[in-house]
């Protein structure tokens, strides 16, 4: 049991390497210096944010875990107004789609649905874990 978990998780893994950019700056960084290794089975989503400040906009990119930039993007939402003092937070999870926006995207749906798959097959997972000593 512990051994197809493992096995079940390492390939959900091996899937889930993504770079993204990451660099704080004045302007929408996208050029090789700025692309990392996210941690695999960790950080499966690119972050951007983008702040209007009073000297100008400015870029926060970033690896991270697709729960906690959701939650961060959501938080944002009200402040996301395109004014001053405007605070946006994007999330999504296809290798540097944290770069400038493009002209024709990828729906984030279908993704999001993979995303959604592998977390039901890891709570499962555990679960079987979880059980196997009552079972025994
Ligand atoms: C990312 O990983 C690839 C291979 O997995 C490696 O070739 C590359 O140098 C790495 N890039 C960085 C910025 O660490």
């Amino acid at each position: 049991m512990w051994t197809s978990c493992a096995l079940l998780l390492l390939l959900l893994g091996l899937g889930l390497q993504i770079q993204c950019y990451q660099c704080e700056a004045s302007r929408d960084c996208a050029t090789p210096d700025f692309i990392v290794n996210c941690t695999v089975n960790v950080q499966d989503t690119c972050q951007k944010e983008v702040l209007v400040k009073d000297d100008g906009i400015h870029y926060r990119k970033s690896c991270a875990s697709s729960g906690a930039c959701l939650i961060a993007s959501s938080g944002y939402q009200q402040f996301c107004t395109g004014k001053l003092h405007s605070v946006c937070i994007t999330c999504c999870n296809t290798p540097l789609c944290n770069g400038p926006p493009q002209k024709r995207r990828t729906p984030q749906s279908s993704t999001g649905t993979s995303a959604t798959l592998q977390g039901a097959l890891v709570s499962a997972c555990v679960l079987l874990l979880l059980l196997e000593p009552l079972l025994c």
